[in-house]
């Protein structure tokens, strides 16, 4: 297996990163860090309060702050990135620069929004449908740029998208 490779996950609002970032950490025995969650616990705010009081800009700063710290600590080996980290050119830089290696969750725009929606999670900049895919069609140029895609259909669970992964970027053999 291919022990000390770090990773990050991207991919659109709604595809599953969290989700599939802790099966994963859990069948590699690793650490992970959800950026979103890191900057909630830093700021003692939730995101969508961050966007709504402070705007969109500063929390690009805080993004990019956090994931500086984040990559610091060569233990985390999963990191599961925000939706927009990846569409930031210093974010890419500061990633390549640490070697890690960039795995891109790909969806349909349908199947995003449909989470988006089912979702209890306030998403600030995905407020109606067609704004969201907008944004959605103008990231896919970034979100290509990352090293493994792995296309998510509807019927495959998290569990089984991580152990893909697993099998696949780690080389983890499974019995
Ligand atoms: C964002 C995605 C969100 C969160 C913030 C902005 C984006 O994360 O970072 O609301 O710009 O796509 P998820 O992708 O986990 O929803």
């Amino acid at each position: 297996m291919d022990r000390d490779k770090r990773i990050v996950l991207t991919g659109f609002m709604g595809v599953g990163k969290s989700t599939v970032a802790r099966f994963l950490a859990s069948l590699l025995d690793c650490r992970r860090v959800d950026l979103d969650s890191f900057i909630e616990q830093s700021e003692k705010k939730t995101i969508a309060e961050i966007i709504k009081t402070e705007g969109e800009k500063r929390f690009r700063q805080l993004e990019t702050e956090n994931l500086q710290t984040i990559l610091l600590n060569e233990k985390t080996q999963i990191i599961a990135l925000g939706g927009g980290a990846w569409t930031m050119e210093e974010n890419r830089r500061l990633i390549k620069e640490r070697n890690l290696t960039t795995v891109w969750l790909e969806s349909s725009f349908e199947h995003c929004w449909r989470n988006i929606r089912m979702s209890k999670r306030e998403r600030p900049l995905a407020k109606n449908k067609i704004v969201t895919r907008q944004l959605f069609e103008e990231r896919e140029k970034f979100y290509c740029l990352a090293d493994w895609h792995f296309i998510i259909k509807p019927d495959l669970t998290s569990f089984e998208i991580a152990k893909k992964i697993a099998e696949e970027v780690f080389s983890l053999k499974f019995d």
